[in-house]
């Protein structure tokens, strides 16, 4: 039997590997370490807690104490390291935060893979989940490969750009058999309602302003969440040691496209009159060196691993619409932070 660990498997994407791997290796069993943040949310697993091959863990991985005893405790045969600050105007308002967490947190995790593994890296691996914003901003043309070179602008990027070099560098330097991705805006279920899908859903029932930074004509590339959670499987299983693969969905919008379907999905959803959400658009001051534009090129994962996105967008958007409105307690749970206080003392019982 395997042990792997996945770390921040209480957030978003985490979640979806989580539920992924538990489910489909019953014969792994899957650790989830997680310090459940303000972002890290146990209700998000309540379908596989009960699963035998599935075991949570509190924890803290700027704790290098803690993360040492752990992985010889476990000794895991894989990591998919997923936890990080991941909210790009929380790193404007407090960056250090992001170089704990997301840089010293890393370097913690590649320390305790290169003690534990010593010199047997043999079927081991440490996957690194990261994004395509540590490319920096695309003009009108053109699209980020696995060759562009790094440019990042936010903290958040610029941290998670920074765990990228470590973890290419405990590889050059010592061995450790990592592998890394860097994948485009994620959408889905269990996301945040801080990120733009969620947020503009949870305003839009609640006729809430929507508020549209600068003139909301920068464009993201989105991708399901659950396409996100299969190219993580293939590439822990089948990806280089070495080697780096872009994630995408091909999938371009412009911010203000974007919530412009959001608004018609919604009237047609809330009975609203045509139109009537589109007035609740806001235009606010610009994001602080807001990237134009990201958009990944796909192309070497599909030809060397055979993963290509399985959902359409309109499909997608339309499933994570009504996923939102049928689980309002979730999403009001989030957003009063009960879930954190029910969640504390569940922990505390067990
Ligand atoms: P998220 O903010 O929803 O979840 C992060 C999780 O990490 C939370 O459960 C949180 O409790 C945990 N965590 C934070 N600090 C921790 C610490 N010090 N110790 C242990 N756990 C900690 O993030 P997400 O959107 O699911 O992103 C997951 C990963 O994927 C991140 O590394 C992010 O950079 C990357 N990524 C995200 C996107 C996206 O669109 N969301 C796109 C590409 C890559
Ligand atoms: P976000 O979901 O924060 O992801 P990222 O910044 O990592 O791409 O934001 C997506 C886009 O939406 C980004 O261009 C910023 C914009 N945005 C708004 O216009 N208003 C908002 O309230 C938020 C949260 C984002």
């Amino acid at each position: 039997m395997k042990t792997i660990l996945i770390t921040g498997g209480a957030g978003f994407i985490g979640s979806h590997v989580v539920r992924l791997f538990v489910n489909k290796y019953p014969e792994y069993k899957i650790v989830n370490l997680d310090k459940l943040t303000y972002a890290g949310n146990l209700a998000n697993l309540k379908d596989v807690e009960d699963k035998p091959n599935y075991e949570f863990v509190k924890g803290d991985i700027v704790d290098s104490e803690f993360i040492q005893k752990l992985f010889a405790e476990k000794q895991f045969d894989g990591v998919i390291h997923l936890a990080a600050e991941s909210h790009v105007d929380r790193s404007i308002s407090n960056p250090t935060e992001f170089v704990f967490t997301n840089v010293i947190g890393t370097v913690n995790l590649l320390n305790a893979a290169k003690t534990i593994w010593k010199d047997h890296f043999e079927g081991k691996k440490f996957y690194h989940i990261s994004t395509d914003e540590v490319y920096g901003s695309l003009g009108e043309e053109g699209m980020f490969t696995e060759e562009t070179r790094y440019d990042p602008h936010s903290p958040y990027s610029a941290s998670k750009a920074s765990s990228d070099h470590f973890v290419r560098a405990y590889l050059d330097t010592f061995g450790v058999p990592t592998v890394i991705s860097n994948c485009s805006n994620n959408y889905g279920s269990y996301q945040f309602p801080e990120k733009l899908i969620p947020l503009f859903i949870h305003n839009i029932k609640n006729n809430k302003p929507l508020p549209v930074y600068g003139k909301g004509e920068n464009v993201r590339d989105w991708l399901w969440v659950v396409d996100h959670a299969r190219a993580i499987d293939v590439i822990f299983h089948q990806g280089k040691v070495g080697e780096t693969y872009n994630i995408g969905g091909f999938n371009e919008w412009t911010n203000i496209a974007l919530i412009k379907l959001m608004c018609r999905k919604m009237d047609e959803k809330l009975g609203r009159p045509a139109g009537e959400s589109e007035k609740l658009i806001t235009y606010v001051k610009d994001r602080a060196g807001h990237d134009l534009r990201y958009a990944i090129d796909a192309t070497k994962i599909k030809r060397e691993l055979g993963w290509e996105p399985s959902l359409q967008f309109e499909e997608g958007i339309e499933k994570t619409i009504d996923w939102y409105l049928e689980n309002e307690e979730w999403l009001e749970n989030v957003i009063s932070g009960d879930y954190q206080k029910y969640y504390e003392q569940q922990y505390v019982k067990r």
